[in-house]
């Protein structure tokens, strides 16, 4: 690629972009990947077609947004790379087995908002997809942030969640909980729910299925506050939703999006994705 600018195409008015006509092995050469980047913090996520992508080099893309999570859930391990997570509903024989591999994504949240240190970015990358749902919703907290009501805003401010996989985990899926030692190794954390963007100093609702409790506050009026706010704070405008192709990548920023993925038929439909998860820093208000 000889040309300075990247042929972008936006997905929607909230957010995402399409970066076209780019091979990954351009994508990671220093000079294209500065610009790559710039796409990526000025729309959210970013989204390339139809690229063949080996594991290897879908942790060597992942590696230029930073370090790469290895998760402590390990059973999601997969190709033999610590840093690949990977999703699917196959059986050892190939054919779908019926079972979701994580109902916890279904619901609103950001990837890792149960570490100190929270999730910078997620790389997605489509095996197989279903032909009906396993949809991924994406929704862009800056601008709800921007268009909260007055009173909402001030409700929020200085507040902190307390954030802990145990409990997102065991709300979901209950019948496999995490180990003794998987728990031990993420004790809950709490972060602020106006979060400041760290490289655009930009305003998010930092929230999620992973947010239990207000810290210093009751523990069940805390969690009704966050089961009202959180029904507030995903409005269709300021959602992108991503209906998913073979051989794509989805890239974006888990300190200013939520996201969910939709249902589907595990007992029919065979949906495999590649997770990495690039780890963040520890968000501040
Ligand atoms: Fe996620």
């Amino acid at each position: 690629m000889q040309n300075s600018e990247l042929n972008l195409s936006p997905l929607s008015d909230a957010l995402g972009v399409e970066i076209m006509d780019m091979a990954i092995e351009d994508a990671i050469a220093p000079h294209i990947f500065e610009r790559v980047y710039a796409a990526f913090l000025k729309h959210h996520l970013i989204l390339f077609n139809n690229i063949d992508l080996s594991p290897a080099l879908q942790v060597e893309f992942a590696k230029k947004f930073g370090d790469v999570q290895v998760h402590v859930m390990n059973q999601y391990h997969g190709y033999g790379h610590p840093e690949i997570y990977l999703l699917t509903n196959l059986g050892e024989d190939g054919k779908p087995n019926g079972k979701h591999p994580d109902r916890g994504t279904m619901y609103w949240h950001t990837d890792g908002s149960w570490r100190k240190k929270t999730g910078h970015a997620t790389m997605m990358y489509s095996e197989f997809v279903p032909t009906r749902g396993g949809q991924t919703h994406f929704c862009n907290m800056n601008k709800v942030f921007e268009n909260l009501h007055k009173n909402t805003r001030e409700k929020l401010s200085g507040l902190k969640a307390i954030h802990n996989l145990d409990f997102s985990r065991t709300r979901r899926h209950g019948e496999d909980p995490m180990t003794p030692e998987q728990r031990a190794e993420v004790p809950p954390v709490a972060h602020p729910i106006i979060r400041i963007h760290p490289e655009t100093n930009l305003k998010s609702i930092f929230l999620g299925d992973h947010a239990e409790a207000i810290e210093g506050w009751d523990y069940d009026v805390g969690r009704n506050f966050i089961e009202e706010i959180s029904a507030e704070i995903t409005p269709e405008e300021y959602v992108y939703k991503h209906q998913w192709q073979p051989k794509q990548i989805a890239i974006w920023d888990n300190r200013c999006l939520l996201h969910r993925a939709t249902p589907y038929d595990t007992e029919i439909e065979k949906r495999v994705m590649r997770r990495c998860t690039i780890n963040g820093d520890q968000p501040y208000g």
